[in-house]
């Protein structure tokens, strides 16, 4: 076999390597299709720590300017397209810091003084998922505000509320919609405690041991937005816990999401058909010519296992790792992106399904006429009525839930004398107890279904998400 001319060392790292690295060692190496997204906070991090450089007199000044504006010319070309990446660069810190140095020449070399590509990721890593929760908690509030106007509009429609997917009592729509929203709101808390754990500054902390010339770590943490430098540069450089805890949000959200998507499914099946999702959200089958298959639905429930394994993927990646940087670190990065990205998609296909579905009230309320919804209702009557004790009632009712069922009615449809045979102090007023939309009208505990809570709680929301703009 002929062996391949060898390659040059690696101009960043190679000083003391004759040659360069065999083919598989430089794919397995070399991160620039992920790391190419974290060109902006790399450069923004990188100006940071150039002025901070200037500032405390460890480069000139005129270095420091120059590095700076270098940089601003890398990130417009970037921008506009003209820089390609290369992988024999690896990732992006050795590809820009490259065209810095094509670009400005010596003065290049000065920037990587007091730092290491470790504190490097770990900010620019930290600055993405940082930007990344604040995207999504923006597209989660549309959400939110999807589901509340269609709350709104569903206030007192009555439906039938499930357990086990059995018809349990008569809900209104707009009440199961609200629990997603309040299931919402706890993600984007989730979300926001941590962005504001996360929101500690690694520069500084070098390749793990600190640095001995005299920077200034809380300057440049404030400069990009951080609350404060980490404390402990050997931390600093092998955590990655911000990214667990950003995907551990984001799996918990995608459980969220998935469930109501799976409601979606089921709502818009034939034998519920309490929903119906518009054309822009629904796709044709090519052969079934009846078909409006909510595929998006569908996709959003299927996508949260990649969310779920995403999680799990950082939590096996990280859990055999001694102190400090260690190179598996790089595999964190893409599932975190990959997670962003297909989150965002998620929140705004849910978003658009939300917005544009029609709830069927006919056929929801009808529904509510099945399934002995208000049995509740008439065991709560004999207790207020007849100062029954709750398990008696609860008895009772059965025994007349029985006697419907053997008949094939519905509870209100049975006799008064009917009723008697199993308890005789029953009285006609009892038959009002029976009617489902009398019966979710009279869950006004706080937190209930009734059309009244709803309005209110509607409301609560509406003034909370106005006032999170202010
Ligand atoms: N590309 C690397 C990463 O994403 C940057 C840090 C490399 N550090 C090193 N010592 N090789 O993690």
């Amino acid at each position: 076999m002929k062996k391949k001319a060898k390659k040059s060392s690696n101009p960043m790292w190679g000083g003391h390597y004759a040659s360069g690295p065999a083919e598989a060692m430089q794919r397995i190496n070399e991160c620039i299709d992920t790391d190419k997204r974290l060109y902006l906070e790399d450069i923004t991090a990188s100006k940071a720590h150039a002025s901070m450089l200037g500032d405390c007199k460890i480069i000139s000044s005129k270095d420091a300017k120059a590095i700076i504006n270098g940089l601003d010319v890398v990130r417009k070309e970037i921008e506009n397209g003209n820089l390609q990446f290369t992988a024999e660069l690896e990732d992006v810190h050795m590809n820009v810091e490259a065209r810095l140095a094509q670009l400005i020449g010596d003065p290049a070399g000065r920037l990587h003084t007091a730092r290491s590509r470790n504190d490097q990721v770990a900010t620019d890593f930290r600055l993405w998922i940082r930007n990344a929760i604040d995207r999504l908690d923006e597209e989660l509030k549309l959400l939110q505000t999807a589901l509340i106007d269609q709350a709104e509009t569903n206030a007192d429609t009555i439906m039938p509320g499930f357990t086990h997917l059995q018809p349990a009592q008569p809900v209104t729509f707009g009440h199961h919609l609200l629990a997603y929203v309040e299931m919402l709101a706890r993600d984007r808390s989730r979300f926001s405690d941590a962005r504001a754990r996360m929101n500690e500054c690694p520069l500084g902390a070098a390749a793990l041991a600190g640095t001995s010339f005299p920077i200034n770590r809380e300057k440049t943490s404030a400069a990009l937005g951080f609350d404060r430098p980490m404390a402990n540069s050997l931390d600093a450089v092998s955590d990655r816990d911000f990214a667990m805890e950003f995907l551990s949000a984001a799996g918990i959200l995608s459980v969220h999401m998935s469930r109501l998507a799976e409601e979606l499914v089921i709502w818009t099946s034939d034998g519920f058909r309490y929903v119906r999702l518009s054309e822009s959200f629904t796709t044709g089958s090519s052969i079934m010519p009846q078909k409006r298959n909510p595929d998006a639905a569908e996709l959003i429930r299927g996508k949260s296992g990649m969310v779920i394994g995403s999680l799990t993927n950082l939590l096996v990646t990280m859990k055999g790792l001694p102190l400090a940087y260690n190179k598996d670190l790089q595999e964190t990065k893409r599932p975190a992106m990959e997670v962003a990205d297909q989150l965002s998609l998620m929140i705004s296909a849910m978003t658009g399904m939300i917005r544009d579905m029609k709830a069927d009230k006919s056929r929801m309320n009808a529904a509510t006429n099945g399934g002995f919804l208000t049995a509740t209702d008439l065991a709560d009557w004999l207790v207020i009525n007849l100062n029954m004790p709750f398990r008696k009632a609860h008895h009772v009712t059965g025994g007349i839930v029985r006697i419907a069922e053997t008949k094939g009615c519905r509870l209100d449809e049975l006799t008064l004398d009917e009723m008697r045979k199993i308890e005789p102090k029953i009285t006609k007023d009892a038959f009002k107890a029976l009617n489902p939309a009398g019966a979710a009208n009279s869950r006004k505990s706080y937190g209930g279904t009734s059309p009244s809570q709803v309005k209110k709680q509607v409301n609560n929301w509406r003034k909370s998400i106005a006032g999170e703009s202010k």
